[in-house]
């Protein structure tokens, strides 16, 4: 792939498809032990490159997945950030929508998450219409639940679930907690914001 499908763009940002040349830094963070702190599994090489041409070929089927997160100012790929399918029938209906994001720790700490979830969240419930969109994480991830909370997200403790799956090797990792946030209350969220 030489040219990327661009989804959206922000003031420091561009949410794209994935190219060849974003492989070392999807390999990255699918590998590295801080950002994958809350997760069962390390991908191989292989097995990163395979999930990043998957990733794309779901933005392709559904306009929906997790987008290569691009700083505009030097161009460099940082990680995803998106939307997606939730894709849990035992525990969501098909049609919930979840905003799911990942960087790579030198680019941590500098609100790129947030600005690129705001305007997801623009684009949910303004252009494709969604009624609402979850986000969930392990309880103890606290600076993924602080983007959420950040973003007007509220806990739904009646929906917290055990990840199914999460292998019985990684205990500690099945417990998460749901987050959400339906579109009256985004519309509501901007308005209060502009008034
Ligand atoms: C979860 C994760 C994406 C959060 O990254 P992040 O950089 O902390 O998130 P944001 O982009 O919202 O940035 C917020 C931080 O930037 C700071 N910041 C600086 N400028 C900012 C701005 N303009 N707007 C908002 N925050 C800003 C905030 O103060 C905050 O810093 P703090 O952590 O010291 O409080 C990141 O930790 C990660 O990739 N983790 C591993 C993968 C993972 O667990 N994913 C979620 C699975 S459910």
């Amino acid at each position: 792939m030489t040219e990327p499908a661009i989804i959206l763009e922000t003031e420091r940002l561009r949410l794209r498809t994935w190219l060849d040349g974003d492989r070392n830094l999807f390999r990255e963070i699918n590998a590295d032990q801080k950002v994958m702190e809350f997760f069962p599994f390390r991908r191989s090489y292989a097995e990163a490159d395979a999930l990043m041409a998957k990733v794309n070929e779901n933005i392709t089927d559904t306009g929906l997945g997790f987008y290569c997160m691009e700083l505009k100012a030097t161009q460099e790929p940082m990680g995803f950030c998106g939307l997606s399918y939730a894709n849990m029938p035992d525990i969501f209906p098909p049609e919930v929508v979840e905003i799911g994001w990942r960087l790579a720790t030198r680019f941590w700490g500098n609100g790129y998450v947030t600005e690129a979830a705001h305007a997801l969240l623009d684009f949910a419930f303004d252009e494709r219409q969604l009624e609402a969109v979850v986000s969930f994480a392990v309880a103890e991830n606290h600076r993924s639940t602080a983007v959420m909370k950040r973003l007007g997200l509220h806990r739904i403790a009646d929906m917290d679930f055990d990840h199914p799956r999460v292998p019985d090797t990684h205990p500690h990792l099945k417990p998460h907690v749901v987050y959400a946030v339906t579109r009256d209350e985004w519309l509501a969220q901007q308005q209060a914001a502009f008034s």
